[in-house]
């Protein structure tokens, strides 16, 4: 039709992990270790707070909401004002606030790959070009090959810390030196939804760089070690300049209130955080030791979840496992090909995985 954007006419939409109904039957049981989701759950102080605030939702939601902002920046001990917060329905919603607020025809942003593609998906939808600068070996950033790249219509740079999918981090020492070089006028979109499952010294959130008052703005998701992928809630925070300008892109009442109380308890609830973080600590040292036993291939990881490379076999893998019920993500799409990556689930959930996989590698 005449009046539709070419650019969105053009597009696609994210291809994103399957969920257990479109792979299996109802009542068949299933590891999905597929989406990086927290494998303990959500946190039943949330899940209580959820359901009280149900029986209110005849009354419209906090519309800041204010509350919720409060809690975020008392989570980075008031490094941030709850004004600094900008929160949406989802991390991915964040994204697509900024990027309509700062990509247009002709703009540019760059992107350092394999990494995730909901970057791709939503700048071509503006109608801008992504640059993508490929990873090193060992999926270290090409700070050459980055700075290189910028000119005056680079309007973002992504960073993905930890990334996704290779569960790899980049030093606060080698992003020194990067965001030195980024030019005024270039907006830094830090990614750093996995940050909770970092152990690490030499990482840093962007917390580092927004206290140097450079342009960056950190994405965060209540998806992951919240463990609230179904609700849809994430953040980003940033300097009141680009908070201001972004929160014109927000509508009233934008958040539910089943998702403000939940998010709150979920912060408030310590103990379920915690768990969380020790249970994919732990698991990861049964992961790693099995899959040197198996001589797989694979990268130590600062996420909740690993990647690991089995090459031509890469997406028969995934079929092979659905068979063993479990969900594996196959990331050639991600840029990362012949690799597949494997959520930390629960206990019987690794060992199904790594049962499955030992009987891959025998055939
Ligand atoms: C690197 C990265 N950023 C952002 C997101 C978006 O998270 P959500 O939209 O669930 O908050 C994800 C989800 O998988 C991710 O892996």
């Amino acid at each position: 039709m005449k009046i539709f954007k070419e650019e969105l006419v053009k597009s696609k939409n994210y291809i994103g992990g399957k969920s257990i109904e479109e792979v299996a039957g109802p009542g068949r049981k299933i590891y999905k270790l597929s989406s990086n989701e927290n494998a303990l759950g959500i946190s039943p102080k949330a899940v209580e707070a959820a359901q009280k605030a149900a029986s209110e939702l005849h009354i419209y939601p906090d519309g800041t909401p204010d509350k919720l902002a409060k809690a975020i920046a008392t989570s980075y001990d008031n490094k941030v004002s709850p004004e600094q917060v900008l929160i949406g329905n989802s991390g991915s919603e964040v994204i697509e606030i900024l990027v309509r607020g700062l990509l247009d025809k002709g703009s540019e942003y760059i992107v350092a790959n394999p990494t995730f593609q909901l970057y791709r998906i939503l700048g071509i939808k503006m109608g801008a070009e992504q640059v993508d600068v490929r990873l090193k070996e060992n999926w270290e950033l090409d700070i050459e090959g980055i700075v290189n790249s910028f000119n005056d219509r680079t309007r973002l740079l992504y960073i993905t810390n930890p990334n996704n999918p290779t569960g790899t981090i980049y030093s606060y020492q080698e992003l020194d030196e990067l965001f030195k070089h980024v030019p005024e006028g270039v907006v830094i979109v830090y990614d750093e939804v996995y940050e909770r499952y970092v152990d690490n010294d030499n990482y840093s959130t962007a917390m580092r760089w927004l206290d140097q008052g450079k342009d960056i703005i950190g994405i965060n998701s209540f998806s992951k070690m919240y463990g609230m992928a179904g609700m849809r809630l994430g953040y980003g925070y940033t300097n009141d300049k680009l908070a201001d300008y972004l929160r014109k892109l927000t509508r009233p009442f934008m958040i539910n209130s089943i998702a403000i109380a939940a998010g709150i308890a979920a912060i408030n609830d310590g103990a379920f955080i915690e768990k969380s973080v020790s249970h994919v600590k732990q698991e990861k040292k049964y992961l790693y030791a099995e899959l040197d036993r198996l001589g797989v291939e694979y990268w130590k990881s600062e996420s909740n979840f690993i990647m690991i490379r089995l090459s031509e076999r890469a997406s028969e893998f995934e079929e092979f496992m659905l068979a063993q019920d479990v969900m594996v993500r196959p990331v050639g799409y991600f840029g990362a090909e012949g690799c597949v990556r494997v959520t930390i689930g629960t206990e019987d959930g690794n060992r199904a995985y790594i049962k499955g996989l030992e009987k891959f590698l025998a055939q």
